[in-house]
Parts: structure tokens; C-alpha cells; sequence
């Protein structure tokens, strides 16, 4: 399972990085306003300090419009990779991008039929919002079964990143359900790791070791 991380943050990114355990990087325009420097600046900056997938957004609804924002942002480095919201217009331009090359991460995914349309235009990724769905008494994490179980009926090659992730059962559940990546936010991959009984049982051998005659 691939752990991306989801934000804009350069620190925090490369405190991700340091783990050795990050294999990618999701923005959004909402995580990119919060950093308040140009979106292209950015988005180059975090292209530049890793070398795994980095998703920049297209900000069009119109196929033309997102055409040209991925050729664009493709331009940015080999790593980045389109988020494309999953509308009409936006699987028309993922089938198109699928063709040149470009990959593509098909965003904003709240059903598993959606999941399919496009994974069959040709996407990349797709990025199952869980925890919105969570916040209207819907269970996310259905929708990551659903779509893992489709995906492997038809043998697509879509990776499914369960995005919108807001906890580490979210994670948990992620993995067991055989997603391929989970896009956590920096604060969640922090809460991961610890464990209190893991502190107290380091702090207790620390005590002991101090009685163990020299
Ligand atoms: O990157 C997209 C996604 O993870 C957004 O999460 O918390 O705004 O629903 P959230």
C-alpha cells in the first residue's frame, strides 16, 4: 500500500519525506490558498523537492480549458500528475490526457458507477472523497469496497486513492480493503505512527535499564 501525503505544505512534506516512507503528494486548490503564493510556484516548489507522483489540479469545467491547464501543469515536471474533477467534461478530457500520455487523478468521486466511467476513460487514479461522506452519515468506506471489488472484476489498472481521509481508521480501513494508496493529511500521518502504550512501554525500558548493573 502506498502512503501519499495530502497537502501543500512544504514542511510538511518534507517531514513526510524524512520518514521514508512517502510515495506521493495530493493538492487541491483549496490546500494550495492556504500556503497564499501563486498556484504555479508551488505546485513547481513541491514538484521539485520529490521524486514521487505529485496530483495539481485543473481548475477549468470546460474539456478545452482542462486540456490546456494539464498540458500546462504536465510541463511542470515529470512527476506531476492531473486532478480532474469527475464531470461530464472532465472524463472527456481524462480520455484525451489518457492518450498523450498525461496521467490523470479523477477527483471529487462520491460513487462507485463514477469510479467506473472513469476507470473506462482511462484515468490514472481515482480519488474516493471519504470522509465528506462520512461528515452526511454515509459510509465512505463502502464506497472504497465497491470500487476495489469493481476494479478487480474488470482488471482495471486505476489505482484507487481513498482520499478525504480525516483519521487513522480511515487508513485502517483503507488497507484492509485492499485500496491501492491512501492520501493522508499531515496531521493524521503523525497520529499513525504513536501509540501510548508504545511511549510508556520505551519510557519503562529506559527506567529499567538505568537498575542493570554496569
Ligand atoms: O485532496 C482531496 C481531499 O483529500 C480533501 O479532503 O478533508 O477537504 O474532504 P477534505
Amino acid at each position: 500500500m502506498k502512503f501519499f501525503i495530502d497537502t501543500a505544505d512544504i514542511n510538511e512534506i518534507r517531514q513526510a519525506k524524512q520518514l521514508g516512507i512517502l510515495d506521493g503528494v495530493t493538492t487541491n486548490p483549496t490546500l494550495v490558498s492556504r500556503v497564499k503564493r501563486p498556484y504555479i510556484e508551488v505546485l513547481t516548489e513541491i514538484s521539485r523537492e520529490v521524486d514521487v507522483p505529485v496530483s495539481a489540479e485543473a481548475i477549468s469545467t470546460e474539456c478545452d480549458g482542462m486540456l490546456k491547464e494539464a498540458r500546462d501543469l504536465a510541463k511542470i515536471g515529470p512527476n506531476i500528475n492531473i486532478k480532474i474533477p469527475l464531470i461530464e467534461e472532465g472524463l472527456k478530457a481524462v480520455k484525451i490526457l489518457s492518450g498523450e500520455g498525461i496521467k490523470t487523478n479523477v477527483t471529487l468521486c462520491f460513487s462507485s458507477i463514477q469510479a467506473l466511467m472513469a476507470a473506462k476513460a482511462g484515468a490514472t487514479y481515482i480519488s474516493p472523497f471519504i470522509g465528506r461522506l462520512d461528515d452526511i452519515a454515509s459510509e465512505g468506506m463502502d464506497l472504497v469496497d465497491e470500487i476495489v471489488t469493481i476494479y478487480n472484476n474488470y482488471g482495471f489498472a486505476t489505482e484507487v486513492i481513498v482520499a478525504s481521509i480525516r483519521n487513522p481508521l480511515h487508513v485502517k480501513h483503507a488497507a484492509l480493503a485492499g485500496a491501492h494508496i491512501a492520501t493522508i493529511p499531515f496531521s493524521v500521518f503523525k497520529s499513525i505512527i504513536r501509540h501510548p502504550l508504545t511511549d510508556m512501554g520505551v519510557a519503562q525500558f529506559l527506567e529499567d535499564y538505568k537498575k542493570i548493573p554496569g
